[in-house]
């Protein structure tokens, strides 16, 4: 099955990512949020991503058009209701997302896959809201997502086959990578980082080192080409702490117990790049 049309419901930096990468592919794309005000931060972090490609001569500036031309803004969950496949993508919520999934349930046609973005949520559970689990999945990409070659795939209890093979084909086209894993909480990907994240915070709060210190550690000391501090807030510190409270919770160890100062950056509202400071300060 090849999918021509297809919905993101999330303007944020992954919705934004995953719905210019699709474009990129050729793909018409309808990307919703709650407000007018939120699609035109999606546009502009699109428009200026585009910019970037064109400027490093990825894509010439036709192609950077033809692409934001393929995507349609909107602010109405409504308008998913043509499409072929639809990727949820809001905030790291279990409720929201059950809540968006029960509306698109209603609106979309039968045949139409539905796949979260989830960076560490239950598909089974996450599915357990539609009529049929069959043509439920976790299509769970990386950030940021023009960059990043990696898409996971969780198949959740009933998820089919042919939802498998779709989406399959789907990220390929995307010039995507794939990798499956079990439906376990932070799947492959945050199962192995997000512990190393909330271990970073630790280090930090218990004086171990200084916040570069720590990120100059693993990137010259491992190759890791980011620190796991400016990982943290390039991902959202919001984002990061909700996955390592679903690790905490479903695995039920202390080893994954999250870091106290991690959670007072999140209580401050210093949630990373999105929000101009994190553990590091952001000037733009
Ligand atoms: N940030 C990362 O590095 C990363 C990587 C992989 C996966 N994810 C996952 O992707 C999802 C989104 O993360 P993000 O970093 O883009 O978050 P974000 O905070 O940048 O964006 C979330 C967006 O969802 C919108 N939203 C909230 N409720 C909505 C609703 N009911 N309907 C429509 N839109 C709604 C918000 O307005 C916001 O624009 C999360 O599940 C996260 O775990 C994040």
């Amino acid at each position: 099955m090849s999918i021509e049309q297809m919905g993101v419901v999330g303007a944020g930096q992954m919705g934004a990512g995953i719905a210019q990468v699709a474009a990129q592919s050729g793909i018409r794309v309808t990307l919703s949020d709650v407000s007018e005000e939120r699609l035109q931060l999606g546009r502009q972090t699109i428009a200026s991503s585009l910019g970037r490609l064109v400027k490093k001569e990825v894509l010439t500036s036709t192609e950077a058009d033809q692409a934001l031309a393929l995507i349609w803004f909107s602010a109405n969950l409504a308008d998913h209701h043509q499409n072929e496949l639809v990727v949820e993508a809001v905030s790291e919520v279990e409720s929201l997302k059950k809540d968006v999934f029960a509306e698109l349930n209603t609106i979309c046609l039968d045949t139409t896959i539905l796949a979260s973005n989830t960076s560490s949520i239950s598909i089974t559970r996450l599915s357990s809201v539609v009529n049929n689990a069959e043509r439920f999945i976790g299509m769970h990409f990386m950030n940021p997502v023009p960059m990043m070659p990696l898409v996971e795939i969780i198949r959740g209890i009933g998820t089919s086959d042919a939802t498998y093979l779709a989406v399959a084909e789907l990220a390929k086209r995307m010039k995507k990578t794939t990798v499956v894993s079990q439906d376990s909480a932070g799947f492959l990907v945050n199962r192995l980082l997000m512990p190393m994240i909330n271990e970073a915070f630790f280090a930090l709060m218990e004086n171990v080192g200084s916040a570069a210190d720590i990120d100059l550690s693993m990137k010259l000391g491992t190759n890791h080409p980011l620190g796991p501090l400016e990982l943290a807030d390039l991902i959202g510190l919001d984002t990061c702490l909700a996955v390592i409270e679903v690790l905490h919770r479903e695995l039920g160890e202390d080893k994954y117990r999250p870091c106290p100062l991690l959670r007072k950056h999140v209580e401050a509202g210093w949630l990373g790049r999105k929000s101009g400071r994190g553990v590091f300060q952001y000037s733009d």
